[in-house]
């Protein structure tokens, strides 16, 4: 999801200089008072921004409205403004902000994530929605098992590294599940094109926070090839024909596996079956883009959950040691937990609850682009503005999670009512709101639910002890703006004692 990220990035930025003219003399959502146009750049700064849009959100209200040289920011800080404004009046809160370089030039409108709302985006979320239910998804159960004991033995062999063996366990798992594809070996030509096209979108495309001059000054597109300065667009060039490369070799890998009848059943083999002998070829460009989207859709937020699940096993040994102690009674020590397994665990369930909450993997989700003027609870909020639902807000509702900032699975055991306990589920907004609402939801938490289960039924994870014997107390950091993503740590990773039989080995 690294893209997703820098689609954020850069609409913070881009607002800077666009400045599409907006009606005045209206009652706007109340925020910080910015300077006359320049508004309030100064407000913003984006590490760990979360925080401070949390101080606007307890001095405002639910709905805060900024504004940076005339651009309308609305952070919506409750669920019930989300959906009432991003779900039930979703047919103007589904654009997305227009991006020349990235989206236009270098082929981006083609990754669902960036398209704007427009029939493209409509018929490949459709085609996600049809292959990635949980029914579909059980189809799928084989392929996610198999990825387990790899990631499990390439953490033991080198677990400083963690963050890579995480990265790798989300690649390969994600062209197992899209393609059918799987990775048996670090030289495997579709993961490192995968690979490599991941890196030119978060570092090339999005390098410098994503901001081309093309993007500000968009007639800039019509310059000539040999014109001094259109430089961007020979790299346009090359980075769009990577992305097509992507695209493409795994999808007809897939292809020549579906006509020699080796092929897998996956996302992709569901959706050709399901299209028949009518498959047009705008069927099969949708198939093949919105596959093509998951890759990067899911890295940043597989290393996001898994790396924070980590952290909270670390800082709290009493979860973890309460959670084995249930897998260990459940499943016994003979084999890792399958999903036969999940109804059998319910503290696990609630420790999986709390991650999603205490992580808040995505902090205010992705900019949702306002099509139409609309008016809120009495205040007018502009066409053109950028709405980003603050997860991170509802995640630390003291109302609903009492002592919200603490990991606490139990607060998930708790006796309440049906009704309380749909309310409080964090998975109502983690994956955030209306037609935009992330896609891969039930792939990511059945995911990540597996992983977690075989983490702890194998693996002690706790504080690390340096060489005097005293425990180090790991340094937590957040640097990425977009993901709330714990930076390196410091940890102890180590084998239970009956770790080799559970990994076979
Ligand atoms: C813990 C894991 C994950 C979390 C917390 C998460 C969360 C999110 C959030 C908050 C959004 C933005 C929604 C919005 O704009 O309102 C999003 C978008 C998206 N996610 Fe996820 N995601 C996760 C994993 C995945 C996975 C594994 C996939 C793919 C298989 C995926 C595919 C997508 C796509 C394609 C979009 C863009 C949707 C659009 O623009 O319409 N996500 N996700
Ligand atoms: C089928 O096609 C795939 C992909 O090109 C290839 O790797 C595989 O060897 C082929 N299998 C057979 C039996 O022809």
């Amino acid at each position: 999801m690294e893209l997703i990220g820098t689609t954020l990035l850069v609409c913070f930025l881009v607002v800077v200089f666009v400045a599409p003219g907006s009606s005045r003399r209206k009652q706007f959502p109340p925020g910080p008072k910015g300077f006359p146009l320049i508004g309030n750049i100064f407000d913003l700064s984006l590490k760990e921004l979360w925080l401070s849009l949390a101080r606007w959100a307890s001095k405002y209200g639910d709905i805060v409205y900024i504004h940076v040289f005339g651009t309308g920011l609305v952070f919506l800080n409750d669920a019930e403004a989300a959906v009432d404004l991003m779900d039930r009046k979703g047919s103007i809160y589904s654009d997305r902000p227009h991006l020349v370089m990235a989206g236009e030039l270098c082929g981006g409108y083609n990754i669902m994530s960036f398209t704007g709302y427009n029939n493209q985006f409509r018929r490949q979320r459709r085609l996600m929605q049809r292959a990635l239910t949980p029914l579909v998804i059980k189809n799928y159960h084989p392929l996610l098992e198999m990825e387990t004991i790899p990631f499990l033995k390439r953490l033991l062999s080198k677990p400083t590294s963690y963050v890579d063996h995480i990265r790798r366990y989300a690649g390969t798992l994600t062209l197992n599940v899209i393609y059918g594809h799987q990775v048996t070996s670090d030289d495997d030509r579709c993961l490192k094109i995968a690979e490599a096209c991941a890196d030119v979108l978060a570092n090339d495309i999005a390098g410098g926070g994503f901001l081309w001059l093309v993007d500000v000054l968009p007639f800039l597109r019509h310059l000539p090839m040999w014109v001094p300065g259109s430089g961007f667009k020979h790299k346009a060039i090359r980075w769009k024909a990577q992305l097509t490369e992507f695209a493409t070799v795994p999808y007809e890998e897939f292809k020549e596996k579906m006509e020699n009848g080796t092929a897998k059943l996956c996302y992709c083999s569901t959706l050709v079956e399901a299209a028949g002998k009518s498959m047009t070829e705008q069927d099969e460009f949708d198939i093949k883009y919105s596959a093509n989207t998951m890759y990067s859709a899911s890295l940043d937020t597989t290393i996001t959950i898994v790396t924070s699940f980590m952290l909270c096993m670390v800082q709290n040994p009493d979860v973890r040691i309460k959670a084995q102690a249930e897998i260990d009674r459940v499943v016994g020590k003979d084999r890792l937990p399958d999903f036969n397994d999940r109804p059998s665990l319910p503290y696990l369930e609630c420790v999986l609850s709390e991650v999603f909450r205490w992580t808040a993997p995505v902090p205010y989700a992705l900019p949702h682009r306002l099509m139409q003027d609309d008016m809120y609870r009495n205040y007018f909020i502009p066409r053109g503005s950028f709405v980003f639902a603050n997860i991170w807000t509802m995640t630390r509702n003291e109302e609903m999670y009492p002592n919200a900032d603490a990991f606490v699975p139990g607060r998930f055991e708790a006796d309440v009512d049906e009704e309380v306990k749909k309310k409080r589920d964090p998975r109502n907004f983690v994956f955030g709101f209306g037609r935009r609402r992330c896609p891969g939801l039930y792939l990511a938490e059945q995911s990540t639910w597996l992983l977690m289960a075989s983490m702890l039924a194998a693996l002690d994870i706790q504080k690390a002890v340096d060489d005097k014997g005293k425990v180090i107390d790991p340094e937590v950091r957040y640097e990425n703006s977009v993901f709330r993503m714990p930076a390196q740590f410091k940890m102890d990773i180590r084998p239970r004692e009956h770790a080799r039989k559970l990994m076979n080995v």
